[in-house]
C-alpha cells in the first residue's frame, strides 16, 4: 500500500489467476490450458522468427495473422481486433464499449474477470442468477441494459447456449452490444461469428490459448462490425500501439495454417473428456455436461474443499472456488489420457 496511489488502486480486487507451481511431475488440471503441446510447425515458425530481424517493432496491425483468422473465419481482416490475449480484448471491450448509465449485464456465475474490470473502469453492472440447472437463462437479459457479456460455453460450468438462443437474445437486444466470450467454442459449440454480419451490435471474442495450445503466446481476438473494431483499435493506440510481438504473430499465423494438428488435439481432448466425464459419475461425482475442455463436477458425499486438498497433496492441483452456488464444485481441466487416469486413481484413493 502507499499513500501514492488512486482511489481506484486502493478499491481494487484484483483477478486470482489459477497457480502456476514450478514443481516437476506435478498434474495440473486447475487452468483449463490444453495438455497437448503448439503444433510442430508453430514451433519451427517461432525458431524462424529468432534473428536480426527482432530488433525491430512488429507490424503494429498484425496484418499477417489477421489475414489467416479473416481466412479461417471467412470474414474481412477489418472486422478483426487483435489483442494480446482474449484478456487484453475484452479489457479493452470493457473500456470502448460498456461504460453507460445502464447496467451490464452478466451471469452471477462466469468468468470472474468480468465484475474486476467493471470495477476497473467504474462500469455498472448487474449479475444475472444462472438457473437452478445452470443454464443462462437468454429471457432474465430482457431488460434494458449498457450491454450483455457471457462466455459460450460459460465457464466455469461448461455449459453451452445454441446459436438459436444467441440469435434469439441478438433479435431483442438491438440497442447494446453484446459480446460472446468464445474461448472455448472449439472444444463443442457452434460460433456466432457467422452471425456478425446481421448483428452490428454483436461482438465474438477467441483465443489461442485453449484450443491452439498458445496459452504462453498470448493471442485473442474480438470479430464484429468494423466501427465496434474501429472503437477498439482507438483505445488499443492511445494505450499500446504494439501488443502483439512478431514471434507471437509467425506462431499464430501457423497455428491456422496447421489445420490438421487443430483437428486432431482438439478432438483428442473432446474424446478424454468424455471418457473422464462417464468414469467420474461411475465414482459417485455429479457431472455437468460440458462443452470446453474442462468439467465442473460435484461428489454426492465428499466436499469439494477437501477433495481439492487431498489431490493438491498428491500432486493434482484442480480448481475450487469458494464462492456462493458453486463451493461444492470442482473446475477439472482435461489432461491427457493418463494425466486423466492418474486423477481418477487419486480420486478412488480419497473417496
Ligand atoms: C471465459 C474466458 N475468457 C477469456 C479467457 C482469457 O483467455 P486468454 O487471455 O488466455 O486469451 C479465459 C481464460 O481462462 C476464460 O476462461
Amino acid at each position: 500500500m502507499s499513500i501514492f496511489w488512486s482511489d481506484v488502486v486502493h478499491k481494487l480486487d484484483p483477478y486470482v489467476p489459477g497457480e502456476q507451481p514450478k514443481v516437476a511431475k506435478l498434474i495440473k488440471l486447475n487452468t483449463n490450458e490444453n495438455p497437448y503441446g503448439p503444433s510442430p510447425k508453430v514451433l519451427e515458425a517461432i525458431r524462424l522468427g529468432t534473428g536480426d530481424q527482432l530488433r525491430m517493432y512488429p507490424d503494429p496491425n498484425a496484418y499477417d495473422l489477421k489475414r489467416a483468422i479473416a481466412e479461417y473465419h471467412q470474414i474481412n481482416v477489418n472486422q478483426i481486433f487483435l489483442g494480446n490475449g482474449s484478456d487484453e480484448v475484452l479489457a479493452h471491450i470493457f473500456y470502448t464499449l460498456f461504460q453507460h448509465d445502464t447496467p451490464l449485464l452478466f451471469p452471477d456465475i462466469t468468468y470472474s474477470f468480468y465484475p474486476i474490470y467493471s470495477q476497473l473502469y467504474k462500469i455498472k453492472y448487474e449479475e444475472i442468477a444462472l438457473t437452478d440447472d445452470f443454464s443462462v437463462n437468454i429471457n432474465d437479459y430482457w431488460q434494458d441494459n449498457g450491454g450483455i457479456i457471457f462466455p459460450n460455453p460459460n465457464a466455469p460450468t461448461g455449459k453451452l447456449l445454441s446459436i438459436f438462443e444467441i440469435e434469439t437474445l441478438l433479435q431483442f437486444n438491438t440497442n447494446s452490444v453484446v459480446v460472446i466470450d468464445e474461448a472455448y467454442i472449439d472444444f463443442g459449440g457452434k460460433s456466432a461469428v457467422t452471425l456478425i454480419n446481421q448483428y452490428s451490435n454483436l461482438l465474438v471474442t477467441q483465443t489461442l490459448s485453449k484450443s491452439r495450445s498458445l496459452a504462453g503466446m498470448r493471442l485473442g481476438y474480438a470479430l464484429g462490425h468494423i466501427d465496434l473494431i474501429e472503437g477498439l483499435v482507438r483505445v488499443k493506440d492511445s494505450f499500446n500501439s504494439y501488443p502483439i510481438g512478431s514471434l507471437a504473430v509467425a506462431a499464430g499465423v501457423a497455428s491456422f495454417e496447421d489445420h490438421n494438428y487443430f483437428e486432431y488435439t482438439r478432438n483428442e481432448v473432446i474424446v478424454n473428456r468424455d471418457i473422464v466425464s462417464k468414469q467420474l459419475g461411475e465414482i459417485g461425482f455429479e457431472v455437468i455436461p460440458s462443452a470446453a475442455n474442462f468439467i465442473f463436477v460435484r461428489h454426492t458425499q465428499r466436499s469439494a474443499e477437501e477433495l481439492a486438498r487431498g489431490l493438491n497433496q498428491l500432486g493434482i492441483i484442480v480448481r475450487h472456488f469458494a464462492q456462493d452456488r458453486i463451493s461444492e464444485y470442482l473446475r477439472i481441466s482435461i489432461g491427457r489420457s493418463e494425466e486423466n487416469q492418474q486423477l481418477l486413481t487419486v480420486l478412488e484413493t480419497l473417496l
